[in-house]
């Protein structure tokens, strides 16, 4: 624990939508945070905005996708003496212009930001979690990672299905330390996600309004979830019914259904 007898928790693509939506759950909560993504910008502006409620916040850029940023971030942590309690893996983006058409640097991107970087942030920082008896990681995934593969943004279900498998074996790795893992997998969340990756108008009419959740809402079943020590949680009631439905179809019919789902986006 920090100066202060308050937690931290370091959160990954803070500067924005669901990252942004938990650092502002995490300081409600009483903790101190640390808050990392590229732009400076809006990171100090939710900074300036947190610390106002009496929370503690140190800004830290990073890109990671740069292979070095994962241990540059751990070590700049260190420095300023700061102790990680609640490591959040939030950071991500996808790419939708299909395989051959992605620059295969934003396909390398993809994979460091959203599954290297996990992994070696949690390398890097759940020791000394255990070694305190004490510590929270919240993966988040996505619940393309619990449906089958859609053509298009090729590499982001994989990906996503990769980090809830690893979530659910450190879970169980970790499981008498006092250190819980959480994979949180949201269905569609209104963030700043579809209009990176170009895809807004598309999925706006493609997909009705109740299919939408807000990044306040998942960001506080996310918290909740780790809290409550479970491997997985999928916010909302009708992804999860999706999600099931997916796992019991046959592979042919399942993957008929989410290549509907490329279609309906015009992507292939
Ligand atoms: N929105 C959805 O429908 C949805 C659904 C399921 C899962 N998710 C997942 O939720 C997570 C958060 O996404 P979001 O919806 O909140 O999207 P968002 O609003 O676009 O936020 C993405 C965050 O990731 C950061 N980021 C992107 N590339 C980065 C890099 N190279 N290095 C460091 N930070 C980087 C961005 O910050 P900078 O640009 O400042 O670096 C931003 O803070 C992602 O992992 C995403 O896959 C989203």
């Amino acid at each position: 624990m920090n100066p202060g007898n308050r937690r931290t928790a370091l959160i990954t693509g803070a500067s924005a939508g669901i990252g942004a939506a938990l650092a502002r759950v995490y300081a409600s909560e009483g903790w101190d945070l640390i808050l990392t993504a590229r732009r400076a910008g809006p990171l100090e502006a939710l900074a300036e905005d947190l610390r106002r409620t009496g929370c503690a916040v140190t800004v830290l850029t990073a890109d990671l996708a740069d292979p070095a940023a994962p241990r540059a971030l751990y070590d700049a942590i260190l420095e300023r003496g700061l102790m990680v309690d609640a490591l959040v893996n939030n950071a991500g983006f996808s790419r939708t212009a299909g395989f051959l058409q992605t620059d295969p640097a934003d396909h390398a991107a993809m994979i460091r930001v959203m599954l290297t970087a996990p992994v070696e942030l949690a390398r890097l920082f759940a020791p000394d979690m255990v070694a305190r008896s004490y510590g929270r990681i919240i993966n988040v995934a996505s619940l393309a990672g619990r449906m089958p593969a859609t053509g298009g943004d090729t590499l982001y279900g994989p990906i996503k299905s990769f980090l809830i498998k690893a979530s659910q074996g450190l879970f169980l790795e970790l499981k008498d330390t006092g250190v819980h893992v959480t994979a949180l997998c949201p269905g569609y969340t209104l963030t700043e996600f579809h209009d990176v990756n170009g895809t807004r108008e598309e999925v706006s009419s493609a997909y009705p309004a109740w299919m939408w959740q807000t990044a306040e809402h998942v960001a506080r079943v996310g918290y909740e979830a780790v809290e409550a020590n479970r491997p997985q949680v999928t916010p909302g009631f009708m992804n999860n019914v999706l999600a099931g439905l997916a796992k019991h179809l046959p592979d042919r019919v399942a993957l008929n259904m989410v290549g509907g789902h490329a279609k309906r986006l015009k992507r292939i």
